[in-house]
């Protein structure tokens, strides 16, 4: 039989937490112990299976990628693993970036909030991978458009979410809706299960931004 999430994981997945939930001071107090509960407590794979659908897509391992909510850096990881040499990083949490800093792989990180209109220009990543940050008490469908603002057009964009979290929120009407508008295309979403040791579904969402050419 598998496990139950517990403590700080079941605290940010399903609707364990109250309409008041500090998600800043959630992760700066998690921290420390994230990479250790998420990866040999729970068997955390949603960073691999983000980086599997990333690396056909983006072949020059040299060029920027923008790792959205990157918080200790386990997305990062796995791209600096692959290749990858260009790496930003973005979280709201000062904690889960410090973590992410130590690891020596980034080129730039930024503590901002991804509900806001974020200090990146338009239009100047070739490419964006966003994990675990759409889901209960974090991102909504309502954010998607500031994430698909800082890439270039035809830009691939991979983003991994909880699958509860995507249903609730009705996204497939707000990618959908984006889809219409222009702003991505090539739209596709693929179940699978993120965690090795519990029952945690999720969507892998892949797109390109703008229209298709
Ligand atoms: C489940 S963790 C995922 C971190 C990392 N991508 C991974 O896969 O391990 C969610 C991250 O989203 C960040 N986050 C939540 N809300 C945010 C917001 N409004 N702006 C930026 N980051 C946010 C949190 O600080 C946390 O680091």
């Amino acid at each position: 039989m598998k496990k139950k999430a517990q403590g700080a994981l079941a605290a940010v997945t399903g609707t364990d937490h109250g309409p008041d939930f500090d998600v800043e001071g959630h992760y700066d107090t998690w921290a420390t112990a994230y990479d250790d509960d998420l990866l040999n407590e729970y068997g955390y794979i949603a960073p691999r299976i983000a980086a599997d659908a990333f690396e056909p897509l983006v072949q020059d391992k040299t060029q920027p990628v923008i790792d959205l909510a990157c918080g200790t850096g386990l997305v990062g990881r796995e791209l600096n693993r692959r290749g990858y040499t260009c790496i930003d990083g973005l979280d709201l949490s000062k904690g889960m970036l410090t973590k992410a800093e130590g690891l020596g792989i980034y080129r730039e990180l930024m503590q901002e909030d991804l509900t806001r209109r974020t200090s990146i220009q338009d239009g100047v990543y070739p490419s964006l991978i966003c994990v675990g940050s759409f889901a209960s008490g974090h991102l909504g469908p309502e954010h998607l458009r500031e994430i698909i603002r800082v890439v270039r057009p035809n830009a691939p964009i991979v983003i991994y979410m909880n699958a509860e979290h995507f249903d609730v929120k009705d996204f497939p009407g707000t990618l959908n809706k984006l889809e219409d508008e222009g702003l991505w295309h090539g739209l596709s979403v693929e179940d699978s299960n993120y965690m090795n040791q519990i029952d945690r579904r999720g969507k892998l969402i892949v797109a390109r931004s703008g229209r298709a050419t």
